[in-house]
Parts: structure tokens; C-alpha cells; sequence
């Protein structure tokens, strides 16, 4: 599948031309499960994206062709008229979650298709969003920010598709920049560039091809026990508006009122906060090795303290250790998808190959190899 084919599906379903549209998934560098704890995190867009072919119809009706499914669903565009399938409802939800706003709608056509592999945790679900909003947006001239954009998406996602994500993945393909990587801080919605090139170095994704069940209610759950460890805290210390503002001091005071299993929560959220700090400090100075151990730090706390990881990443992190890659850790929300590893090129095959063989060994497939190429955001084709 191809941009031109995209083009000449749309023009044989809807016979007229549509403008063509594309958003990115992502990579995250570190800052995991610290948005919605008004934390930072530090993403960047890479070449994988939802392509999407989109014209105004003059109808109240939206009929949309998801190339990847071979699947056609038309919808309304009333809170009432949400579409059984999975995949429209991220298109339905833009659309609700854009008149919830008090812009005006119309119906349109369109055709699409995205090369940003699904449940690997490169937001293959907010590229979608985002594509959406970014098009209507333009079509429509409605002058909506892409903040505000990257809002809708994560709306979509709290409204109609039930997960209670932060903003991350929507901030990332909407604001996505060649070459960089972008600290947010996600409670002031701050950010700033980082050019990154580690000479020497290579990013490369490693996807267990596992998507756990229940992925999305394990993700609710650690939003709410972060929400009530920071209940706590803030009873004590008004000032603590989110999980990410307290100290380890604070936690420890509120050691009793919370069970065990939410204070490593916030132990891990807590923690993390300061190794996306000490990363970019450490990627100023070039030095890759403190980048990499707070890697493996991440990884240490988002499998044994937030519990998001599962037996295949453990055992691709561990791998990771032997050959000897400089970082390495789960990427995303977790409970499958891919490990992110940042490695000295000389040990790239290596890694690569002894990773396939001794995974394939151990759980029947080979995992999935994804170089990374740090990308534009959101744009018109
Ligand atoms: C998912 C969510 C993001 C973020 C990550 C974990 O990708 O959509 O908002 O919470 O998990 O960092």
C-alpha cells in the first residue's frame, strides 16, 4: 500500500479526488506512565503513520473505508450514531469530541491506511486521531490549535474508546520534528526540541508481537492508583496537584494510608520523573551510557513496581543487558508491544540476531526489528 493507491481507492469509491492527510506514531526515549501524573515525558515521531484521503460530502454522513480491515462503515455524526466497529470509533470520537467544542461539522469520504504496527505501542491508535482532527481542521478552517488538537485525541480516547490515557501520543504525532525529540512537561504543556543524533549510536525497536488482554483496564487501573496516592498526598500538601509533584518524603508520610501495591505505583512515578531529568541532562553532554542506564532504571520500575511489563519484554530487556546495549527498556503503556534499545552500532547485529534466535527459542516467533527514524509531525501531502 502506497500513497498513489490510497488516491486511486478513494477516487474509485468516491469517484472525485480527496486532499491527502498523514500523522505519525511514536517513540518515547523515557518518561513513561508521567503524563497523566503531570509528569515529563520525551517522545519523538518516526516514519510510521495513518495516511488518510478526506473530502467534505455535503452530507451529515461520514463513510469511511479502512483499507488495512477492507472494511466500509458509514456513521452519523450525533452522540447516538457511534459505529460498531473499533477503528471507526476513534473517527466518530474526533468528529463527537470537535462539536463538543462548538465547531460546526459536516460529513465527508474517506479512505485510509497506516504502516505503524497495531498494539506494538507506537500509537498507532492517536496517529489515527490526530490524522482526523489535523484533516477536519484544515478542511473545515476551523483555527483549532494542535494542542487543542492533540486534545480531541486523547478525548476520543477517554470518551469512546475507554482508555484513560494521557497526552503523550497525540502531542507526539501532531508536534513531531525531524531529527528531535521533545520534552513536555505535561502539566504546564511546555516543551522544547532536542535535536538527537547519537553519533555512534543506533534507536531500535524489538516488538514481542504480544498484546496482552485487558490492556486497557490494567492501563484505568494504574491511572487510579496513582489519582488516590495523590489524594493523599495533596491532603497534606495542597500544593501537589499531580502525582509527579511529590517528593519520595511526601510518599513515605502517606505510607499507611495507601495499600502497598499503589505506593510502588508511586514509587515508580515518582522516580521516573527525575530520570527523564537526569537523561536530558545527560544527552547535552553526549553521554549515552547515563542515557542508557536510566533506561534500564525505567525498565527496572515499570516491571517491578508498576507492573506494566510481561515475560517476553523481561526477557528481551534481559537479553539486551548480555549483549551489552547501552539502554534498554519497555516502551508505551506496557503489557506487550516493544522494547526500545539504544545501541552502539558496532553491536547492532549482534544484538539483533541473538535477540531473534534466543526469543524464538524461548516463545516460538521471532520478534519483530523496527529501526527508528525521528520524523514530522502531523502535515498535508
Ligand atoms: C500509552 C498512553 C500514553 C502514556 C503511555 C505510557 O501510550 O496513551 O498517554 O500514558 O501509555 O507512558
Amino acid at each position: 500500500m502506497n500513497i498513489k493507491t490510497l488516491q486511486s481507492l478513494f477516487l474509485q469509491r468516491f469517484v472525485r479526488d480527496g486532499a491527502l492527510y498523514a500523522s505519525p506514531g511514536r517513540v518515547n526515549l523515557i518518561g513513561e506512565h508521567t503524563d497523566y501524573n503531570g509528569g515529563f515525558v520525551f517522545p519523538g515521531a518516526i516514519d510510521k503513520a495513518i495516511y488518510a484521503s478526506v473530502l467534505l460530502n455535503g452530507t451529515d454522513k461520514v463513510r469511511a473505508y479502512a483499507i488495512d480491515y477492507d472494511e466500509y462503515c458509514e456513521f452519523g455524526l450525533r452522540e447516538e450514531d457511534k459505529p460498531a466497529e473499533h477503528w471507526a470509533c476513534y473517527i466518530f470520537g474526533v468528529c463527537r469530541e470537535i462539536q463538543k467544542r462548538g465547531y460546526q461539522l459536516q460529513g465527508f469520504d474517506t479512505c485510509f491506511y497506516g504502516d505503524i504496527p497495531l498494539g506494538a505501542g507506537m500509537s498507532s491508535s492517536a496517529a489515527l486521531e490526530s490524522t482526523f482532527a489535523f484533516a477536519l481542521n484544515d478542511l473545515l478552517n476551523l483555527g483549532i490549535d494542535r494542542f487543542e488538537l492533540a486534545r480531541i485525541g486523547q478525548s476520543t480516547e477517554h470518551n469512546y474508546c475507554g482508555v484513560k490515557c494521557g497526552i503523550m501520543d497525540q502531542f507526539a504525532s501532531l508536534f513531531g520534528k525531524a531529527g528531535h525529540l521533545m520534552r513536555l512537561n505535561c502539566a504546564t504543556m511546555e516543551f522544547e526540541y532536542f535535536p538527537f543524533n547519537p553519533e555512534g549510536y543506533k534507536l531500535v525497536l524489538l516488538d514481542t508481537v504480544v498484546k496482552h488482554e485487558l490492556a486497557s483496564s490494567a492501563y484505568n487501573k494504574r491511572r487510579e492508583s496513582c489519582e488516590n496516592v495523590c489524594r493523599h498526598i495533596a491532603a497534606r500538601h495542597p500544593e501537589v496537584k499531580y502525582l509527579s509533584d511529590a517528593s519520595t518524603e511526601m510518599l513515605k508520610e502517606v505510607e499507611k494510608e495507601v495499600s502497598d501495591e499503589d505506593y510502588m505505583r508511586a514509587e515508580y512515578v515518582i522516580g521516573e520523573k527525575q530520570r527523564v531529568l537526569d537523561v536530558c541532562e545527560a544527552l547535552e553532554r553526549c553521554d549515552y551510557e547515563t542515557v542508557g542506564e536510566k533506561m534500564y532504571g525505567t525498565h527496572h520500575g515499570m516491571s517491578k513496581l508498576y507492573e506494566v511489563s510481561c515475560d517476553e519484554l523481561d526477557f528481551l530487556n534481559e537479553i539486551a543487558k548480555e549483549c551489552g546495549v547501552t539502554g534498554s527498556r519497555v516502551m508505551g503503556g506496557g503489557f506487550g508491544g516493544c522494547t526500545i534499545n539504544l545501541v552502539k552500532e558496532e553491536l547492532y547485529d549482534t544484538f539483533v540476531a541473538t535477540a531473534q534466535e534466543k526469543f524464538a527459542a524461548r516463545f516460538g516467533h521471532e520478534p519483530k526489528i523496527y529501526d527508528v527514524v525521528i520524523s514530522d509531525g502531523s502535515r498535508k501531502i
